[in-house]
């Protein structure tokens, strides 16, 4: 099948919805892959470099949309596009079909199938690889950052010079969700003191991990509405946000505001009076200005200055780092390609009977097809009633979750191994009875240390399984040391291999104990 990727007409839209690079992957998954010419220039990829890899240059629109099986667009389509549909094809792109229900029925009309990159169920894991809205919301914080730094009139990293000191600019993030986390993760790596809030509290770690602080609003009311989005919270935990938001606004020198719950206005949290309390030369970023704005006096799609405060109320964050968003927009839909396409023959099937496919798709065959039934999520895992634990102490210790041993069992062990006890006491050297007992012991007392341990606590558990490995080769080394320096009898040749080994185990534990830490701590580190 053709798959035709065309120039995208809305007013200022940089981004195209296959690179080069992703060409390549369709063409070897079997397609035919046609770009409209120039249809890639606004994000740096020129009609040659789709030609590099294979794909064929159509001169215009309607040559590209009359050939292809499938359209890859970034951008729902213009009237004149969906004139230029016919029936059989099928177009892959954001759709919004809630905001534009006209534009459903005319599609439907063309008897076409649409699947709606919006539309994807964000909850599946198996979407992730797709989810294009995860994508241009991370572009989405990162370049609200770099727009704030350039329209703030100051470093946002603290510096000491010759020339005098700057403090650190200091943000304030509303709402920590992907795009509000990529903006704290960016203003902290460019040196501001982030700060941060969101009504669903459990984002509060994430912010933290990615160098934030989570600042809490003073009023109990949890935030998560289901399926990590917040909901509509009452009008007491509202004044309290205000109150708090009020003292950040006066404080901070950056405000960037990513609230938004889906389906609703964008909740509004920064009024005309914070603005007006702002230092003169601060910024505020709206990203929800589309929606309405979490800022009263934001102009969606504009920069403009009031009461000496930059409101930037862009639209087209995404479009303003076109190369990056084309690229990641690009993989999110050879990802669906791949999906569509198990066979690797060129031929795609929608299969409605996938949650991924039948959540995406918004027509099929002409038929809207939207909204979809609501996904077979796993089902929650079971409460376990307090009366049940109590009753059941054992369970809740042991890490297998394996039911406790039978006192038969247990009698059955100790005569096993009394029985071996003995049989080593009657065999074995006097010595080594001694050894033995030992060893045994340190078994069942490492054993029972151990085991009851809380996983969370295993990796600092490792660095002390590391020091007992360092014992274990100072006396393998006291083993193979020649006598006058042991101040020992010289062991026999069998003792002293067996040492060898024991060092270079002992060897494999601590070296390798040691560099795992160290990736551990990388994770951590930036
Ligand atoms: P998201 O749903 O992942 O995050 C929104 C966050 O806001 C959630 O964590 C939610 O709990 C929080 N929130 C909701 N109500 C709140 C309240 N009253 N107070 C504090 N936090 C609250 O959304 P995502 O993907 O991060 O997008 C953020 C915004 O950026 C959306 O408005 C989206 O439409 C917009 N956007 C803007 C673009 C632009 O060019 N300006 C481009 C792409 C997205």
């Amino acid at each position: 099948m053709r798959i035709g990727v065309p120039a995208e007409t809305f007013p200022g839209e940089k981004r195209v919805a296959t690179v080069p690079e992703v060409v390549q992957k369709l063409v070897k998954l079997g397609f035919t892959v046609s770009v409209q010419s120039g249809a890639g220039d606004a994000a740096n990829f020129d009609d040659d470099a789709y030609k590099a890899v294979g794909a064929q240059v159509a001169p215009d629109a309607a040559a590209l949309w009359s050939a292809a099986d499938i359209v890859f667009k970034v951008r729902a389509p213009d009237a004149r596009e969906v004139g230029l549909m016919h029936e059989g094809q099928v177009l892959i792109g954001f759709i919004w079909p809630a905001q534009n229900p006209e534009l459903m029925q005319q599609l439907a009309a063309r008897k076409v199938t649409v699947l709606a990159m919006d539309s994807l169920p964000r909850m599946l894991s198996r979407a992730q690889k797709m989810d294009a809205l995860t994508s241009m919301a991370g572009i989405t914080g990162y370049r609200a950052v770099i727009e704030a730094a350039h329209a703030f009139g100051r470093f946002l990293t603290g510096q000491i010079t010759a020339a005098g000191k700057v403090p650190p600019a200091k943000v304030f993030i509303a709402g920590a969700g992907v795009a509000g986390l990529a903006a704290i993760g960016t203003a902290a790596s460019l040196g501001a003191i982030v700060r941060a809030n969101d009504t669903r509290a459990e984002v509060a770690d994430q912010v933290v991990s990615l160098g934030g602080e989570f600042v809490k609003v003073d009023y109990q009311e949890e935030g998560s509405g289901g399926g990590g989005y917040a909901k509509v919270m009452s009008e007491g935990f509202q004044k309290a946000q205000r109150e708090m938001y009020a003292k950040q606004a006066r404080e901070v020198d950056i405000i960037i505001t990513t609230a938004l719950i889906p389906g609703k206005p964008a909740p509004r949290l920064i009024t005309a009076e914070m603005v007006r309390s702002m230092k003169p030369g601060s910024v505020i970023v709206d990203l929800a200005a589309e929606q309405g704005g979490n800022c009263e006096l934001t102009e969606p799609g504009k920069i403009v200055v009031k009461h000496g405060v930059t409101l930037i109320g862009y639209t087209d964050l995404p479009s303003r780092l076109a190369r990056q968003s084309s690229t990641l927009y690009s993989n999110n839909l050879f990802r669906l390609a791949e999906e569509l396409c198990k066979t690797k023959d060129g031929v795609i099937n929608v299969n409605m009977d996938d949650e991924a496919l039948r959540g995406l798709t918004v027509i099929k065959d002409g038929s809207i097809t939207w909204p979809p039934p609501t996904p077979k999520l796993p089902a929650p895992p079971q409460l376990v009633s307090s009366e049940k634990k109590i009753s059941t102490p054992a369970k809740t210790h042991s890490r297998g979750g394996s039911a406790p041993m039978s006192g038969n069992r247990l009698a059955i062990m100790f005569g096993v191994a009394a029985a071996l006890f003995w049989f080593i006491g009657a065999y074995a050297p006097a010595e080594f009875l001694g050894h033995f007992t030992v060893f045994v012991l340190a078994c069942f007392v490492g054993y029972m240390v151990v085991w009851n341990v809380t996983p969370a606590l295993h990796t600092p558990l490792m660095s002390v399984t590391n020091a007992i490995s360092s014992i274990i080769a100072i006396g393998a080394l006291v083993q193979i040391a020649p006598p006058a320096m042991a101040g020992v009898s010289r062991p026999d040749e069998w003792i002293r291999w067996l040492a060898v080994a024991g060092i270079a185990l002992t060897a494999v534990n601590m070296f390798g104990g040691f560099a795992v830490t160290q990736r551990m701590l990388a994770m951590f580190r930036k």
